[in-house]
């Protein structure tokens, strides 16, 4: 019987489904909600020391509808907790009480400052959280004031802060990563090589979800402007699959014993299969869940170990990484094809000689001009 159970940095998951930070984990009560239906992680919405500069509009979401009207894509320009962290502090302690076997993680961001990142872990790991994952990558409001994104796209900045971060706890740590970078491995390199435990990859994609064909503004729309966003939900899987590959790939070659949290338009167990088959050690959901519901943990279970069961996987880790080396160049798929194709055409044309070798020749189009000679020999009596 197959199971969900890994380990992960150290840390026991009942099961790999982790909620990830944003609207499903914005404060204790849902937290708590999520952890009854059965999620064996959350990162809580990300924290900062100072909730008072983070002010939010109405409306941030746009979504993208497919014709029989299912969103599959989502857009948000909504900014981290508005939650003071006084308050956030007294409900991951109640949350570790009520829920000790579960994983709370300490999603947090600070400005480019030792001492707030020193002061934010302090106090969040004597509230009790399990592990912490950086948020270096939101990608709208928090970067005008150097956070988030504006931190995760400079690889330089990554080294100083994770070093910090590094010094400052022995907890694990994850690095969470933009998609907005030409090749996430620089980033995610430097984070590790600063001595971070794992990459959570990705954040929402940089967006512009459409244009009100009435008003002729940019949405969402706020007093008639807008701003870019950030996409996420289904259609950034195959995005974020193959930044999961590349990162699962650094991971291989580089740093072997980090780990890897698959993010970005997983709602099946099926699609959790997929990251993890790309070498991730858990997934998260976000949007998934502000579609589908806290319940959608129990249908994703039961998906990824019918998987699991179908091909006998016994763990997570039986199939971690299987689909990673099969990535190649495109030079090399051609070579490949080139190779069946000669070996088919040789077995083809030895299967044809034997054949005729066997019968002789009974019929005209057997006939060969290379070894009409031999064929005719062959036919003497
Ligand atoms: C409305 C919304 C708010 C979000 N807020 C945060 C946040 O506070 N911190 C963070 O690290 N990621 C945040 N995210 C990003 C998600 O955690 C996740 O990386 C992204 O949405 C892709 O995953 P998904 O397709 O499952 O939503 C937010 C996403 C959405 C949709």
């Amino acid at each position: 019987m197959p199971t969900l159970e890994t380990t992960v940095n150290g840390i026991k998951f009942p099961n790999p489904f982790v909620i990830a930070s944003g609207p499903p984990g914005t404060n204790a009560r849902v937290i708590c909600r999520s952890f009854a239906e059965g999620w064996g992680g959350a990162s809580a919405k990300t924290v900062s020391l100072d909730a008072s500069k983070i002010v939010n509009t109405a409306p941030r979401y746009g979504r993208l509808k497919s014709g029989d009207g299912e969103p599959y894509g989502w857009e948000n320009i909504e900014l981290i907790s508005t939650m003071p962290l006084e308050r956030w502090l007294d409900e991951f302690k109640e949350i570790k009480d009520k829920y000790p076997d579960r994983v709370l993680i300490a999603s947090i961001m600070e400005e480019f400052n030792k001492d707030a990142w020193f002061e934010i872990i302090e106090r969040c790991e004597s509230a009790g959280v399990d592990m912490f994952e950086c948020n270096f990558s939101c990608p709208h409001g928090l970067p005008e004031r150097k956070m988030g994104a504006a931190m995760g796209e400079d690889p330089a900045i990554l080294t100083e802060v994770c070093g910090w971060v590094r010094q400052a706890t022995t907890k694990p740590v994850w690095a969470k990563m933009t998609p907005n970078v030409t090749h996430i491995e620089d980033p995610s390199r430097a984070a590790l090589a600063a001595g971070i435990d794992g990459i959570s990859a990705i954040n929402t994609i940089r967006s512009v979800i459409g244009v009100d064909l009435e008003t002729l503004r940019p949405m969402p729309t706020v007093e008639g402007y807008s701003t870019v966003g950030g996409y996420s939900s289904k259609a950034i899987k195959p995005i974020s699959l193959r930044m999961n590959m590349e990162v699962a790939t650094l991971i291989h070659d580089e740093f072997p014993g980090r780990t890897l949290s698959g993010i970005g338009g997983i709602e099946t167990g099926n699609d959790a299969a997929e990251f993890i088959l790309l070498g991730a050690d858990t997934v998260q959901v976000c949007t998934g869940v502000m579609l589908h519901g806290y319940d959608l943990v129990k249908k994703m279970s039961d998906q990824l170990l019918a998987f699991m069961d179908k091909h006998g996987f016994e763990t997570i880790d039986d199939f971690k990484g299987k689909a990673l080396p099969y990535f190649t160049t495109h030079s090399d798929l051609v070579q490949r094809q080139a190779k069946v194709k000669a070996e088919k055409e040789a077995a083809r044309a030895a299967a044809k000689a034997a054949e005729a070798a066997d019968q002789g020749i009974t019929q005209d189009e057997n006939w060969d001009g290379d070894d009409f000679v031999k064929q005719s020999d062959e036919l003497v009596g």
